[in-house]
């Protein structure tokens, strides 16, 4: 598969007006929440009379979570949440019409991929259906109105879709081939190729990014550094699946959601985008970094230091060993630079996992409780 490119500068264009009136789909989730919180921080929807408001648009999957979304959800603020499907047609052009909506912040996905490799189904009919689903709505809209230049369709994507990189391979840069070797990554990867194809075929003013792995508050617990701490706190094993040495590259969710913003206002249409941080590291040397964290909390813990906890497990299917994004083109042409460094990331994390335990405690029961048994449970003890 080749992948969403072209050659232009953004620095030959003006700012464009920024979309003020935006649908966020799965704003419920970890990091479509954090955008909300952050255009609430930002002041981008504040309630005033000409001020922006946020439709958040959520199906409320095992991932989603309301709670994540109550200090923006109150009478006086302008963001709502709509609990509703992206395949839903009827429901999408409802909502693009009812509240004048400028851009679609798209974040709606399955998005896990162990969760892609036992049952892939979901992910080809959120990812791919659903994307399709509002492209489509999204382009009637659009033209309802006359094709404004402000519009966009953001698409969030992943550094998945470009596949595993060998140890000494130059960073994937936005002309790299697409490579998937997931379910969850072939279903980003022809979501992509489809936000293209209404950028090209219609027009449609378009934006592809593709991010790094994100962490913060409010990440489920299923995804590596909620697991980790979670575990240390719990006193359990924490499984490294393989041989621990995959690369992966980390970027704070603040820092990611404030370059979508900067897209949004600055990003050419029809472009994509790598967002990442050049912080690249291996799992096993991750997890080593979290426990000794932890064990310098100077609290007490079932067991430490934690680094007796790391237990290696059979690893994942087609796992990727190594993703690594050039973002070349947003620290250059946009001028955008992330501004959280993963040592005060991480920090900042494990404190609002600390401060925040009935969050996650919630969380570990019913569907994460079955996942957990069936991910891990033949391989190491669950909590
Ligand atoms: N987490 C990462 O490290 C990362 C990195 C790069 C890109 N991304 C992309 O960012 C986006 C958000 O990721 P996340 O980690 O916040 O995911 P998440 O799983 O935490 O949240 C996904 C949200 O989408 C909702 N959802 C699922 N199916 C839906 C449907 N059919 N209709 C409406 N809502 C639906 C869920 O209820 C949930 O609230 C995804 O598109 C993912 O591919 C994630």
């Amino acid at each position: 598969m080749t992948p969403p490119v072209s050659t232009s500068s953004v620095q030959k264009r003006a700012r464009s007006p920024l979309p003020r009136r935006l649908l966020v789909t799965g704003g419920a989730g970890f990091i479509g929440s954090a955008f909300v919180r952050l255009c609430h921080r930002q002041g981008r929807v504040s309630g005033d009379a000409d001020s922006g408001h946020c439709i958040v648009l959520d199906a409320m999957t095992y991932a989603g979570d309301r709670d994540r979304l109550t200090t923006v959800l109150d009478a006086s603020r302008p963001t709502q949440l709509v609990v509703g499907d992206i395949c839903d047609r009827a429901l999408v052009d409802h909502l693009l019409r009812k509240h004048e909506i400028e851009a679609i912040v798209h974040f709606a996905a399955e998005s896990h991929v162990d969760r892609s490799i036992s049952g892939p189904a979901p992910f080809i009919q959120t990812n791919v259906v659903g994307t399709f689903t509002l492209l489509d709505a999204f382009r009637q809209h659009w033209d309802a109105c006359g094709q404004p230049a402000h519009y966009r369709f953001l698409h969030v994507s992943t550094d998945e879709v470009y596949g595993s990189l060998a140890p000494d391979a130059p960073a994937t840069s936005e002309h790299s081939p697409y490579a998937p070797n997931s379910p969850y990554a072939a279903s980003k990867a022809g979501s992509d190729h489809l936000v293209r194809a209404y950028s090209r075929t219609y027009g449609l003013p378009t934006l592809i990014t593709h991010c790094a792995n994100n962490y913060g508050p409010y990440q489920y617990p299923e995804k590596l550094i909620p697991l980790m701490f979670i575990n240390m706190l719990l006193g359990r094993s924490l499984p490294i699946y393989g041989d621990g040495q995959q690369r992966r590259e980390w970027i704070h969710v603040d820092d990611h959601c404030d370059a979508l913003l900067a897209l949004l206002e600055l990003g050419e249409p029809g472009e994509s985008y790598n967002i990442g941080t050049t912080d690249e590291m291996t799992n096993l040397a991750l997890v080593e970094v979290l426990c000794d964290l932890m064990d310098r909390q100077g609290i007490p813990l079932p067991i430490a230091p934690c680094r007796q906890l790391i237990q290696f497990v059979r690893d994942r299917p087609g796992h990727d060993r190594r993703y690594s994004l050039n973002c070349t083109k947003l620290y250059h042409e946009l001028g955008w630079h992330p501004k959280i460094s993963l040592e005060t990331g991480l920090k900042d994390t494990l404190t609002w996992y600390l401060t925040h335990r009935s969050w996650w405690e919630k969380l570990l029961s019913g569907d994460y409780q079955t996942y957990y048994q069936q991910q891990y449970g033949s391989r190491t003890s669950a909590p």
